[in-house]
């Protein structure tokens, strides 16, 4: 090792001091042992003439000590250093004196008192304090991200990451599946949003698109035979941004053949299991819970049910369809539902507190929230309580399963709407009384959704899952009486109240694949220029095969404890789709413009921050 040279040298030189272990590495076994570390000054606290440096990496953070009595040469160096300036330090690891360990660190134990310093590199201060638990805002976290992830939250977020995608690795190769990538540059896929176009320079005029998904090319590879298929992927969606939507997000994608659902189910949920158990040691039964798209709606008035709670909604159109009060009977006549929840404890709210619960519901589109204070003796307050029958307050107390001190919150509209908004009541009052617990991971299968679905604007039904989908066998001759009823053959995974994954038994056979194009107003034409090379595929053997997408992002949040993927993500993008760290997107030469046969119609926008 090269301690011949004994002066801080700085400046572009090839490390002096070579590294002997990492900074999490140091333990009492060590007492004795003359080690070099590398790392980035954590802190430093001058002590009675002792400078006391903590060093950093990746692994952790050892305590160094510079002694003036023991070795002074470095002294003045070593008060200068300030935090995030990159080290390497050489010395003897010795015990720290009785009283000054730390139990909080893994290197608590021990410290490593410096014989010779080398000044790899300095830092600019940093615009935040990087062991700082404090919240710092995410404008200035993802400007200066290289900083952030030195945070050993965040860090810890990223490495976790890595963990899950090597268990999942693990999980499937083990049950027969192979990775094999698809292509980036490739034709539009049907995901329901917007598809980013890439110019191509050869074919002046004409466009890749980015994978929404690698749904053709998945069940193009069950033709050819690869049986079992999964990737970790890229996919690229232009949509409207939220915590857990971004432009360019991560899929565990995969595609089986000759499956049915519970094949499907089956090796998701081993792969889940493996998972939980390999990254958090986290045991969960299997199999998951099924529960129809209908039974979703109706008793929790989502199809990302969040089942680590109860208040249910139950419908309460008989109880009120003839009493006094207008907005519920009115509504119960026209055949829309009167909707209920019971929120336990709920009476002691105040007015201007069911007043913000009330404009909660009508930003979903009611017109209103009907509530009741339940007291002694299942006594309904409110209001509206006037206007309801003994017997009809009796029954709504009974079909709310109310006690003393809980709080009915009714709404009477449409089923979508009462669902809808109820729904989501429920889930604010769900986080506001603590019932969402984050180490609980519970797990349940959405099934049976409606294939189509009736596009208002474009007046047309469009494939609520995408145009692959197999339509339940049962419900085939309902395709052309009455499409709206038909169910299709897709399922959701739900984790918390979250869809982490969603996929569906595909239609093999192409007179039915072309039958559905035609229902979802795709002509033949159309069906061709767009999907004749999946036509084709079809028509060559194509086994019966279904598969399913894991979104990678949302797992890792989940599993990282966290509120928004941007958290697992080490680059992401703002919610206005922009990378503050790069500046990405920006406006191109326009050399490149001609070069690609594109001229730009406006200006651009400046981009508001987010
Ligand atoms: P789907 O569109 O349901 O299915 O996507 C699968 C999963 O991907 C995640 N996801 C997202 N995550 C972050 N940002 C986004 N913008 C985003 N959009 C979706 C969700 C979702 O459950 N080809 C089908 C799968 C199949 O049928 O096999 C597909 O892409 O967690």
């Amino acid at each position: 090792m090269g301690t011949t040279m004994t002066s801080v040298n700085e400046g572009e030189h090839a490390m002096r001091l070579a590294r002997t272990h990492y900074c999490g590495d140091l333990r009492l076994s060590h007492e004795g042992e003359e080690i070099t570390l590398q790392g980035w000054v954590k802190k430093r606290r001058d002590h009675g003439g002792l400078i006391f440096i903590d060093v950093g990496d990746r692994f952790g953070v050892t305590q160094t000590v510079f002694d003036p009595s023991l070795n002074p040469e470095y002294h003045g160096e070593a008060e200068k250093l300030r935090p995030e300036d990159v080290i390497g330090v050489r010395g003897l690891v010795r015990r720290r004196p009785k009283g000054s360990e730390n139990p909080n660190r893994a290197t608590g134990e021990v410290e490593m008192v410096v014989s010779d310093l080398e000044i790899l590199n300095r830092s600019e201060t940093p615009p935040f304090e990087i062991s700082n638990k404090n919240e710092i805002s995410e404008e200035v976290r993802l400007r200066y991200r290289y900083l952030d992830l030195r945070r050993p939250k965040v860090r810890d977020n990223i490495i976790q990451r890595h963990n899950i995608c090597q268990a999942i690795r693990a999980g499937l190769i083990d049950q027969d599946f192979i990775e094999i990538e698809t292509p980036c540059l490739t034709k539009s896929t049907p995901e329901g949003a917007r598809d980013f176009l890439i110019p191509s320079r050869l074919h002046p005029g004409e466009f890749f698109a980015l994978p929404q998904s690698p749904q053709i090319f998945k069940q193009i590879l069950m033709v050819a035979g690869f049986e079992r298929y999964f990737q970790i992927v890229k996919c690229f969606r232009d949509e409207d941004l939220r915590a857990d939507r971004q432009p360019e997000f991560t899929q565990l994608d995969m595609e089986m053949s000759f499956v049915g659902e519970e094949d499907v189910f089956s090796v998701a949920e081993n792969m889940v299991v493996h998972v939980l158990k390999t990254v958090l040691g986290k045991d969960i039964p299997t199999p998951f819970p099924r529960m129809s798209w209908d039974e979703a709606m109706n008793r929790f008035g989502s199809d990302k049910p969040d089942l680590r709670f109860g208040m249910e909604l139950v419908d309460v159109t008989q109880v009120v369809a003839n009493c006094e009060f207008n907005a519920f009977s009115g509504v119960a006549a026209s055949g829309g539902v009167i909707k209920m929840i019971c929120e336990k404890g709920g009476a002691v709210r105040s007015r201007k507190d069911i007043d913000g619960l009330t404009e909660l519901v009508v930003s979903r589109g009611a017109k209103g929230l009907g509530w009741f204070k339940v007291g002694e003796g299942l006594e309904l307050s409110s209001s509206i309580a006037k206007r309801f029958s003994a017997e009809e307050k009796a029954q709504l107390a009974a079909a709310g399963s109310a006690e003393p001190g809980d709080l009915l919150l009714l709404v009477a509209d449409t089923v979508d709407v009462s669902n809808r908004a109820l729904g989501d009541l429920r889930l604010e009052l769900g986080r506001r009384n603590g019932l969402m617990d984050k180490s609980e991971y519970n797990l349940s299968w959405v099934v049976d959704f409606p294939l189509l679905e009736w596009d208002e604007d474009d007046e047309r039904y469009v494939a609520r899952h995408h145009p692959f989908t197999s339509p339940c066998a049962e419900d085939m001759d309902l395709l052309t009486k009455e499409p709206g009823m038909v169910r299709a053959r897709a399922y959701d995974l739900i984790m918390n109240g979250n869809e982490i994954a969603g996929g569906s038994i595909r239609i093999h056979r192409k007179e039915v694949q072309e039958k559905v194009f035609s229902l979802l107003n795709i002509g033949p034409q159309e069906a061709q220029d767009k999907f004749g090379f999946l036509l084709e595929a079809l028509s060559f053997g194509a086994p019966p095969h279904g598969g399913i997408a894991f979104g990678l992002d949302r797992l890792a949040m989940l599993l990282a404890g966290q509120d928004s993927i941007r958290e697992v993500i080490a680059f992401p993008k703002t919610t206005s789709g922009s990378c503050l760290m790069s500046g990405a997107p920006t406006l191109v030469d326009n050399s490149q413009l001609k070069d690609l046969g594109i001229c730009t119609l406006s200006p651009p926008q400046p981009d508001p921050v987010s």
